[in-house]
């Protein structure tokens, strides 16, 4: 039997060793059925998933109705432009009229930090029994995302029996806007709790030297880690420092619509110091997978062709492997 704690998935500071190993072996379980032909478990036949974005998004939204529907359950979106929030509906009004039409899961993407742990709370103290699954809120957290990169570096190193000791004692060097990514802060506690080493790289305007200690304390409101000892992490301000030894490779898209400020002089000065090609890449000292969580901004994270260089980037084995993750999570909270 499986064995799950968790009402929400909200972020994963609250994960133990336990719940990722066990969303990696539901994950294979699931990557594993056919893809053609009668492709549809029943196992959330007569549920309701409801997708709630108030950000845009190509891949995540589109993975998670997949994911439902693959399941069985029925599948409802939500567009902010069209509904009735421009007629001044709260958040937690709008949500309660899709848990009042019966739904069982709420996938929630919002602009601000809080946003879906705060519905959570809300609908919690109304007494309603439905879960809420953070797609993604501001820079805080993006638990899906952060859970397909593990399982996608985990079939890389161990494509027989994807695990979270799959991770243990790996160098992955992480490059680029940290400081605007909620999947950098999902990895550093993802990654830590496998016993990887992560190595997080970028210039100080995207990398402030606090992220040396992001995971030493949980979070404000979380009394204790569930992990007793995580990796290391360490920050490098030059990619020639950083990828020497490294195992892989994840870039991050430099997160434009967040910037507040000029924090880098040009897109070219940024891919000069921070971008990754062929010839960079040959730094790592061995051949090494490369990851990105997409959109890419073809030609400033990465190369055009070390993108679509399928030897090395896996970067559409993400996409793919969104849909085994997040079918994984709708099962477990449906539980
Ligand atoms: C990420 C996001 O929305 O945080 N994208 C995604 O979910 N695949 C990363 C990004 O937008 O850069």
């Amino acid at each position: 039997m499986t064995r799950w704690s968790h009402r929400h998935v909200l972020d994963l500071a609250a994960f133990s060793s336990h719940d990722y190993a066990t969303v990696l072996e539901l994950a294979s379980r699931f990557h594993a059925l056919p893809t053609a032909g009668a492709r549809r478990l029943p196992a959330l036949q007569g549920r309701l998933v409801t997708t709630l974005f108030f950000e845009p998004s190509t891949r995540t939204r589109s993975s998670f109705e997949l994911a439902a529907r693959r399941l069985s359950a029925d599948v409802q979106s939500f567009s902010p432009a069209s509904s009735a929030l421009s007629k001044g509906e709260s958040l937690l009004d709008t949500a309660r009229t899709y848990v009042a039409m019966g739904s069982d899961v709420l996938v929630v993407r919002h602009s601000c930090a809080g946003v879906p742990a705060a519905l959570a709370r809300d609908l919690d103290q109304a007494g309603e029994r439905v879960a809420v699954l953070n797609a993604g809120d501001g820079l805080h957290s993006h638990p899906s995302q952060a859970l397909l990169d593990l399982f996608t570096l985990a079939r890389h190193f161990a494509p027989e029996a994807p695990s979270p000791e799959a991770l243990r004692g790996r160098r992955i060097v992480i490059v680029g806007d940290v400081l605007h990514s909620r999947v950098a802060r999902s990895n550093l506690w993802a990654l830590s709790a496998c016993g990887a080493e992560v190595v997080l790289c970028g210039p100080a305007t995207l990398l402030p030297q606090s992220f040396a200690d992001f995971v030493a304390a949980p979070p404000p409101g979380q009394e204790h880690d569930p992990i007793a000892q995580r990796g290391s992490v360490r920050l490098e301000r030059r990619l020639e420092d950083a990828l020497p030894g490294a195992d892989a490779v994840m870039t991050l898209r430099l997160q434009k619509e967040r910037m507040r400020q000029h924090l880098i002089t040009s897109l070219e000065s940024y891919h000069r110091s921070y971008g990754l090609n062929h010839q960079r890449l040959e730094l790592c000292g061995k051949p090494v997978p490369v990851l990105h969580p997409g959109p890419v901004n073809r030609g400033v994270e990465l190369s055009g062709p070390l993108l679509d260089d399928s030897s090395c980037s896996l970067v559409e084995e993400q996409v793919r492997n969104g849909i085994p993750v997040r079918m994984a999570l709708l099962y477990l909270l449906n539980g």
